[in-house]
């Protein structure tokens, strides 16, 4: 039998069903361990993600184990945004998570991109952003746009977790965010995926 590579993250997190996972879509176990200290650490209020799954599920236990913070979570895909609601449930966290369905669409900044719709999204300071969508195949530098599209809303410090950033698209992308963000500090963590950590200060 394999072992589950999530078991550490399960018995971390004091839950005693396994985590939902697949090989190739679900964060990597060392992403997963860095968001947890992380949320367990800072305790943040507000933590958005692109991209639901498995790491809806952790940042939710964190808050639950916090006493504070919710997540909101952006998910393109009708049906995994359902079936992230269920699994919220059967883990009895649907309250410190909320999945947003966000359907993909155009926006012009440097050029065309299509990403999460931002319509269903609360007034909200954002304190935490953990980036595991849009896919990278769709477009080129995909997840480019959520530093520009969420920028305004961040808290005057926040983080920003952006998974595959070992990949060409996300090594591009966060040169461009470095050169436009004078107040962003960059951390690459050589991660199973590679892992860009951005600390944002506002006041700077
Ligand atoms: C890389 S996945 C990340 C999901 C989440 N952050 C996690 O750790 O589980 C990004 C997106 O892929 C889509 N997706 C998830 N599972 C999928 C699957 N089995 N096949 C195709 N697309 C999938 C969903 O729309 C999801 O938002």
């Amino acid at each position: 039998m394999t072992e589950n590579p999530y078991h550490e993250i399960q018995a971390k997190l004091r839950l005693a069903q396994p985590l939902p996972h697949t090989a190739d879509w679900s964060a990597a176990p060392d992403f997963i361990g860095l968001i947890i200290e992380h949320t367990l650490q800072v305790k943040p209020g507000i933590i958005v993600e692109c991209s639901s799954g498995l790491t809806t599920l952790v940042l939710a236990r964190c808050c639950q184990i916090n006493g504070r913070g919710r997540v909101i979570s952006l998910e393109n895909g009708e049906e995994y945004a359902e079936k992230t609601r269920q699994q919220l449930k059967e883990f009895g966290l649907e309250e410190y998570a909320q999945v947003l369905f966000s359907p993909l669409q155009k926006v012009n900044l440097d050029r065309d991109y299509d990403w999460y719709s931002l319509e269903a999204l609360p007034e909200v300071s954002i304190d935490m952003l953990v980036i595991d969508g849009p896919p990278g195949f769709i477009q080129k530098n995909s997840r480019y746009p959520a530093l520009p599209l969420l920028f305004d809303k961040f808290s005057e410090q926040a983080k920003v977790f952006l998974d595959d950033a070992g990949r060409e698209d996300e090594k591009e992308l966060v040169a461009q965010w470095q050169a436009e963000y004078s107040c962003v500090e960059l951390e690459y963590l050589e991660f199973e995926r590679g892992c860009s950590v951005l600390e944002i200060n506002k006041t700077n």
